[in-house]
C-alpha cells in the first residue's frame, strides 16, 4: 500500500475516479486503473478528449455562476484535482469564494485533502450522493456554505453513476430543495443518444469499476433540474454550452457523449 493512503481502498478494482485521473494526465492512478483506460481507450480513442470536454463545460459553467453573482459552491462527485479544479476557477475570479468537494472514492477524498490544505474555504467530504442528507448535514457542519444565500451545486459526471434503481430523481430532488432561490445546478451526464456503438460498447465496460455508468437520453437529463429555469442554451451535449469561442465546438459535437446543462432557481412567484 503507497504511503499516505487511506487502508480502504480496493487495489484489485479499477476505480472510476483514478480511471478519470489518467485520462486528464493525473498521477494518481494505479496500475490497474491504467490498464482499464487503456483499454477503454483503444475503443474509443476519442474517450480522453471526452473527458476533457467534460471539465471545460464545468469550467465554463462555473464562471457563468460566477458572473451571477454565486461565491459557494457544492461540487458532488468532484474526482481527484486536476488541472482547473473548481476553486481555482472560482477563487481566480472571486478569491472569498467557498468550495465543498464531495466523492465517493476514498483516493480522491485523500488527495483533495491533501491539495486542499491550507485552504480555509475549501473543505473535503467523503459520501455518496446516493445520500444527500447525510451530504448537506455534513456541508451544513463544515459551515463553509451559507444554505440561506444562493449557491451553486455542481454534479458533473456523476449523475450517470447512479442506476434508476436508486432513484437519481429523488436524489437531485433533495439537493434542489435544500438550496435558497438565486441558487443555480449544473449537470453533465453521458448519453446514449447520437451515439456510435463503440461508445455503447465502452459504457459495458465501465461495469467492472465499482459503480457502473447509466446513459440517459436528453429529456431525462432534463428532468434532474426539476421545476428550475433551464438557462440558455439549454440541455446540449457539452461543447455546445456556451463555449469560449465558435471555434471551440468540434464539428460533431454529439462524439463527446455526454450533455450539460445549467439552471437557477428562480423565487417561487407570490
Ligand atoms: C467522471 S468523474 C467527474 C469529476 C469532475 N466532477 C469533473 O467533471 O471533472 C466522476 C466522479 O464521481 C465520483 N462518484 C461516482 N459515484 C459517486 C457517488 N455515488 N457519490 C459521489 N461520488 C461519486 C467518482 O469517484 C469520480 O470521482
Amino acid at each position: 500500500m503507497p504511503d499516505g493512503l487511506p487502508t480502504e481502498i480496493d487495489l484489485t478494482r479499477p476505480s472510476a475516479a483514478r480511471v478519470y485521473d489518467y485520462f486528464l494526465g493525473g498521477a494518481h492512478n494505479f496500475e490497474i486503473d491504467r490498464q482499464l483506460a487503456e483499454q477503454i481507450a483503444s475503443m474509443t480513442p476519442n474517450l480522453a478528449a471526452t473527458m476533457r470536454s467534460g471539465r471545460e463545460f464545468l469550467r465554463r459553467a462555473v464562471r457563468v455562476l460566477l458572473d451571477a453573482g454565486i461565491d459557494q459552491f457544492l461540487d458532488i462527485g468532484s474526482g481527484i484535482p486536476t488541472v482547473g479544479n473548481v476553486h481555482e476557477v472560482a477563487q481566480g475570479v472571486n478569491p472569498k469564494a467557498r468550495v465543498v468537494y464531495v466523492d465517493i472514492d476514498p483516493v480522491a477524498v485523500a488527495h483533495s485533502r491533501e491539495l486542499l490544505a491550507g485552504n480555509d474555504l475549501t473543505g473535503v467530504i467523503h459520501a455518496d450522493l446516493r445520500e444527500p442528507e447525510r451530504i448537506l448535514a455534513e456541508t451544513r457542519q463544515l459551515g463553509l456554505i451559507d444554505f440561506s444565500r444562493p449557491m451553486g451545486i455542481l454534479l458533473a459526471g456523476v449523475v450517470h453513476f447512479i442506476p434508476d434503481t436508486d432513484r437519481p430523481e429523488a436524489i437531485l430532488a433533495a439537493l434542489r430543495a435544500a438550496a435558497a432561490p438565486g441558487s443555480f445546478l449544473v449537470v453533465s451526464h453521458s448519453t446514449f443518444e447520437d451515439q456510435p456503438q463503440e461508445m455503447l460498447d465502452a459504457q459495458r465496460l465501465s461495469a467492472r469499476t465499482a459503480t457502473e455508468i447509466t446513459l440517459r437520453s436528453r429529456a431525462q437529463v432534463t428532468g434532474f433540474f426539476g421545476d428550475w429555469t433551464v438557462v440558455e442554451p439549454g440541455v446540449v451535449h457539452m461543447p455546445l454550452w456556451r463555449p469560449d469561442s465558435p471555434s471551440d465546438v468540434d464539428e460533431h459535437p454529439e462524439r463527446f457523449g455526454a450533455f450539460g446543462g445549467v439552471a437557477r432557481y428562480d423565487q417561487p412567484a407570490g
